[in-house]
């Protein structure tokens, strides 16, 4: 079937097949993740030092601009990006995701660095985002000089990809979805065009523990000993800031990069969330834009996903949940219940309280960090970037023998299930012989992998042939974005996928030397800027390949995938260091599949029904009257699906509101964006469904009286017409105390 017929005709006969092949799939696939047993530390770092710099402003000032904007897209019915589960739907939204810009010009060329809430930058989304930029600007924002990053929150809404693979975790293409990435991705790049004004920039650096933990430390530790002893931890500690300020030394905004997974939120949770970095740059704003609600206000703080392939939030680490005993070392199974049993959890008693942590402490490093950065950023800026075939690049391995990329194809332990969300079947990770079970089932349903194929991603046993799967369209890319900017002597790797810790540092330490090969640059810091502008799965070493992790499982172009990145980016930094990026080989441009527009395996909202005798925005379930600090205010109101409020960018669902004495008005003191706020909808039976909106009440909230207001909008039938109607409901007022109250 797969790979033997053409994209081709009408939608039913696709949804059907592709229904089937769901359901197929959603038994097989699991997780993006997986973690496992942490790794003592090893021996001293080996961190390059900083020549001391002049604390005087000097040179002349880039011009910079900064902008955020709302990409939140309809929370309800679609699945989240992530864990790769279709029960995982989007219902409600616990924080607002928002795409970050961040513009620099040199008075002579121009870089644009992108963080959004997502789970990573697609293909398509790329694709779409740089033809709105061409019509609006024509050729002011291109291929090479804008990066795009996505922060990794598994909590962010699919939808948005061309390639087989991911539309079935997607549930298709979702237009609304995209629309709401593209529209506030070029959102913010507006916001931040308009305020380009002369400024400067600071960097700083500094190391972050108690935060993230080797989750494939057997991987790891199948690296080089020489080259594990150049450093302290299986784990990138270090946090790099760089600090946006205007003339004046205010500062206007920030960028983070911190390697760890957006995972602080489990694949139980339905809401919308920004994770944990989303918390740290909510955070950081909050700080910067005083007495402001979330999204609100000129600074912008992002923090970036950086090489976290093998880097999980979950500190407490994983444990056979029966039993309590600790998950095998080698294949994070349990002895009692295999994969599915071995979890990992931490630091906090529950996914909130995790990713409440983890976010805070990243951003109490990087305020610190921010406070303190005093290296000013000078010099020309640079932008490098090509197209590259990645399923057939030569690599040398030594003097006398080559190799090459493979076609993609995802291992056996991919579908190992994860310490975060164990897999429904009996995979295990570490799997380098295929299973005469699977391999059977995959055989009848999509071809047995050619020869050639398998051969050269041994010892991969491959599971998802998908380089040879091309129906209803690829399921992989081929075609794949390098790219690399440098900004004075800060060089900002953009990776298309999740490099690991070691693959990262392999990276980072070519680039550097590549662009000071011709002696002109001197490098300060090489970031790596994770999940960029295509997603390609993970980045492992060839060492850690051969173990077949899930990482390496999930290494689609074979074992020397990161070998052949090393030789590409070193191509991009040795054009940057000659000066001669422009000309570089564009490469093979990437397509752009118009028909994926045509998977739509979502089915249209239905028409909203309500209980007898009530009407939409009712309250269902009443708040108490009083409630102190602490408490959790509680309403539910009778509800129509979050899809029919359209585009919901720069909206709310909730207001919480307190009453002023002084000019009697309610004002607004947070929304669905508000970390301390919880909006649920809950699907009922026959077509019928809740809004319960909580409120956690802060320890800083002032005392005096209180109404929580919940605004939507429902589909009924008017005659024969569906109409679409706004509609809203406020619960009784009640009182926040400071006094304690028994309920
Ligand atoms: C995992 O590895 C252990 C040895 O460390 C082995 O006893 C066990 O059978 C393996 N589990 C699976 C499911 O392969
Ligand atoms: C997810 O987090 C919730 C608490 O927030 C916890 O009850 C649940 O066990 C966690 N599930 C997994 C699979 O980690
Ligand atoms: C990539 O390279 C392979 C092998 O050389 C070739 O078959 C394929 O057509 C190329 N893909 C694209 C999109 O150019
Ligand atoms: C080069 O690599 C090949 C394949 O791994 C190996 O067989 C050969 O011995 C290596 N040659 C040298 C000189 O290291
Ligand atoms: C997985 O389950 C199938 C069906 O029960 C069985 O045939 C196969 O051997 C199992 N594989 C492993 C690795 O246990
Ligand atoms: C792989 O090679 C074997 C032995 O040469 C052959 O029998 C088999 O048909 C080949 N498989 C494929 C998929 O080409
Ligand atoms: C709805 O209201 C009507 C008129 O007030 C009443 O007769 C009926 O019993 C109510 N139905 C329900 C289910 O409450
Ligand atoms: C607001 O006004 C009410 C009634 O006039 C009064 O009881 C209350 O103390 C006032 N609250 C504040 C915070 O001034
Ligand atoms: C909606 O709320 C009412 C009142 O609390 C409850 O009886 C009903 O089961 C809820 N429906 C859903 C879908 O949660």
């Amino acid at each position: 079937m797969a790979g033997r017929r053409a994209v081709c005709c009408g939608l039913t006969s696709l949804e059907v097949t592709l229904t089937v092949l769901f359901m197929l799939m959603t038994s097989v696939l699991i997780g993006l993740i997986t973690v496992t047993v942490a790794t003592k530390n090893i021996q001293t770092d080996a961190e390059p030092t900083l020549s001391p710099s002049p604390t005087q402003p000097q040179g002349n000032p880039y011009l910079i601009g900064v902008g955020r904007a709302d990409c939140t897209g309809p929370p309800a019915d679609i699945p989240l990006m992530g864990y790769a589960n279709l029960e995982q739907t989007a219902a409600g939204i616990h924080t607002r995701l928002y795409s970050r810009a961040f513009i620099i010009d040199d008075g002579r060329k121009r870089v644009v660095f992108v963080t959004a809430d997502i789970g990573m930058v697609s293909q398509r989304l790329r694709l779409e985002v740089l033809k709105v930029l061409q019509a609006k600007y024509g050729n002011l924002y291109r291929q090479d000089n804008v990066v795009m990053s996505g922060t990794h929150t598994h909590s962010g809404l699919a939808g948005y990809f061309q390639y087989t693979l991911f539309m079935i975790t997607s549930k298709g293409y979702i237009k609304p979805s995209i629309q709401a990435l593209v529209n506030g991705i070029v959102k913010s790049i507006d916001i931040a065009h308009r305020a380009v004004k002369p400024g400067r920039i600071y960097m700083n650096r500094g190391q972050l523990e108690d935060s993230s933990l080797n989750r494939s430390p057997h991987s790891y530790l199948n690296n080089p000993q020489q080259e594990r002893d150049r450093y302290k931890s299986n784990t990138d500690k270090r946090v790099v800031v760089l600090k946006f300020a205007d003339l004046d030394g205010n500062g206007i905004g920030v960028l983070s990069w911190f390697a760890v997974h957006g995972v602080s939120m489990n694949y139980t949770n339905r809401m919308i969330s920004s994770d944990n970095m989303g918390y740290a740059s909510y955070l950081m704003e909050q700080d910067n834009n005083a007495g402001l609600l979330p999204g609100q206000g000129p600074f912008v703080a992002g923090f970036s996903s950086s090489n976290l392939g093998d880097v999980s939030p979950n500190t407490r680490g994983p444990v056979c949940v029966n039993t309590g005993l600790a998950c095998d070392y080698l294949n994070s199974s349990c002895p009692v219940g295999g994969t599915k049993m071995c979890h990992a959890y931490g630091p906090g008693k529950d996914m909130f309280d995790s990713t409440m942590i983890i976010g805070h402490n990243i951003y109490q490093k990087t305020k610190e960090l921010y406070s303190g950065a005093d290296q000013e950023v000078k010099g020309p800026l640079h932008a490098a970037h090509q197209w590259v075939n990645m399923t057939n690049v030569p690599v040398q391995i030594n003097v006398t023998h080559m190799a090459r990329t493979c076609k993609p194809a995802l291992g056996h332990s991919f579908a190992a299930g994860t310490t975060d969300g164990g897999g429904d079947l009996n995979f295990t990770q570490g799997a380098v012989e295929g299973d005469p079970f699977w391999d059977g089932i995959r055989d009848t349903l999509f071809g047995e992998p050619s020869n050639e194929t398998q051969e050269c991603h041994r010892p991969k046993p491959i599971l998802f042939n998908t380089g040879e799967m091309s129906w209803p369209l690829p399921w992989h890319p081929e075609i794949v974005d390098v790219q690399l900017i440098t900004i004075g002597p800060i060089a900002v790797v953009a990776v298309p996928g999740e490099m690991t810790t070691m693959s990262g540092r392999r990276i980072r330490e070519a680039v550097k030397q590549e662009l000071e090969s011709e002696g002109s640059l001197r490098v300060a810091e090489v970031v790596i800027a994770g999940l960029s502008n295509i997603y390609t799965h993970y980045i492992t070493t060839y060492e850690e390949y051969q173990v077949q992790r899930y990482e390496g499982a999930s290494t689609i172009y074979g074992p020397h995938t990161l070998s052949a990145y090393i030789q590409k980016y070193r191509g991009l930094a040795r054009a940057i260091a000659q000066n001669k990026e422009s000309g570089l080989e564009k490469g093979p441009e990437p397509p752009f599949f118009k028909e994926s527009q045509l998977l739509k395996l979502l089915p249209a909202a239905p028409v909203d029904r309500k209980p007898a005798n009530s009407s939409f925005g009712q309250v269902l379930q009443q708040v108490y009257p009083v409630y102190r600090l602490g408490d959790v205010v509680s309403v539910t109101f009778v509800a129509g699906n979050p899809r029919h409020s359209g585009d919901v960018r720069d909206k709310t669902f909730v207001t919480v509101e307190r009453y002023l004495n002084k000019t009697a008005q309610w004002e607004v003191v947070h929304t669905d964006a508000s970390w301390e706020t919880r909006f649920h909808w809950l699907r009922g039976s026959a077509r019928q469904s809740n809004a319960t909106v909580e409120w956690h009440i802060p320890a800083s909230a002032l005392p005096g009286r209180y109404r929580i207001r919940h605004t939507g909008h429902c589909k009924q039938m008017k005659g024969l017409k569906p109409v679409i109607t706004a509609y809203e409901g406020t619960s009784a007022e009640f009182t926040v105390t400071k006094t304690y109250y028994y309920h």
